[in-house]
């Protein structure tokens, strides 16, 4: 292929983490209000391997219709390489960071990736490429959830589920800073001393100590784990509070009215948004929010990147190397 060519990750169907292939692919071109970013590190999310495996844990009318050959990845963070017509926000090698065309797809396992002008931030001076292409998606998520809809003010004794992953360490620190009273992270064990070092007051190991066994009255149940026995943890929760589920999971409706529990009719959805990433930048610079990253892989073993978060029990994010920047 001539100049106007990349390396990317593609996958030509659907599977396994072996159907992630490094090939070089055709560059693209950033249209109206669209900037080309030469990526120096992607994020890797959950979506991306539920994308891998077509969706196949949602239920069937919830699943995406993609067609192979894609280019995973909405995460990234480098550098502006060119900018379409309309956009005056960006000027070629400002440094930024973004989640792209969330909900929706995008393309950030290559080299360069085009993203809407307004889904992008500047970087965090303080951070590099890896830490900040770990924030867009998790970072966005906690961040939406704890400032925006929940709009949590001082006070409050929170429970973060899942408080050691992508979403639940940023959470853990936002609720922090909007000034929780206490703030329990239930994880299992390896992510005590990670956790207790983020701000958590006190640490449950569920592999232990079932958390609907030792907490009682929380205001808030932060919910990043779900799944169909989500309802287990309604009695860690007091009559009056609430539960805000990151993911899918039975919550038994009926039983959390009957204990005055109030729960979200419709799951929240993060959402793209380059002023919403800019609020956070400001915490990551200021050293008020930290980045815990899991592991880091070059982009050319994006397979292996895929095989580590199917493992689970991740403390903070997976990252892939793009360049070494
Ligand atoms: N609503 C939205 O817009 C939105 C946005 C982003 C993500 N999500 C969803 O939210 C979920 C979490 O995303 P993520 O990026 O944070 O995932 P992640 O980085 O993989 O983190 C999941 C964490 O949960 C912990 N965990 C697993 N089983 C657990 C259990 N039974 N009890 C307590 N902790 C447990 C894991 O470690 P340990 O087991 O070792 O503690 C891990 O640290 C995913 O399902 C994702 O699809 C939703």
């Amino acid at each position: 292929m001539g100049t106007e060519s990349m390396y990317a990750v593609r996958l030509h169907s659907f599977g396994e983490p072996e159907v992630l292939v490094h090939e070089e692919v055709a560059r693209p071109a950033p249209g109206p209000g669209e900037v080309l970013v030469r990526v120096h590190a992607a994020g890797v999310n959950p979506p991306d391997w539920y994308a891998r495996r077509a969706f196949e844990n949602f239920p069937v009318e919830l699943r995406p219709a993609w067609t192979p050959p894609l280019i995973l990845g909405s995460d990234i963070s480098g550098t502006v390489a060119a900018v379409g017509s309309e956009v005056a926000t960006w000027q070629v090698g400002d440094e930024v960071f973004g989640l792209v065309n969330f909900p929706g797809r995008a393309a950030g396992y290559a080299e360069y990736a085009v993203a809407p002008a307004d889904h992008l931030a500047r970087k965090p001076a303080g951070l590099g490429h890896v830490e900040a292409a770990a924030v867009p998606m998790a970072g966005l998520t906690a961040y939406q959830f704890v400032v925006k809809h929940l709009r949590y003010g001082p006070g409050g004794t929170v429970l973060v589920n899942g408080a050691a992953g992508g979403v639940g360490h940023f959470a853990v620190q936002l609720l922090r800073v909007a000034g929780a009273e206490q703030v329990i992270g239930v994880a299992s064990g390896r992510h005590e001393e990670f956790l207790l070092g983020l701000g958590v007051d006190r640490f449950v190991d569920y592999t232990r100590t079932p958390a609907e066994e030792v907490v009682r009255d929380a205001d808030l149940l932060l919910d990043t784990v779900g799944g169909p026995d989500a309802h287990r943890l309604l009695p860690t929760v007091r009559r009056g509070g609430r539960i805000a589920p990151v993911f899918l999971g039975d919550y038994r409706p009926e039983r959390a009215a009957a204990l005055g529990i109030t729960l979200n009719e419709q799951m929240w959805q993060v959402r793209s948004s380059g002023s919403d990433l800019t609020e956070l930048a400001a915490l990551l610079d200021s050293g008020r929010v930290r980045v815990g990253i899991d592991s880091v892989h070059p982009l050319q073993e994006a397979a292996a990147a895929h095989r580590r978060a199917e493992q689970g029990h991740l403390q903070g994010k997976i990252v892939l190397q793009v360049t070494d920047r």
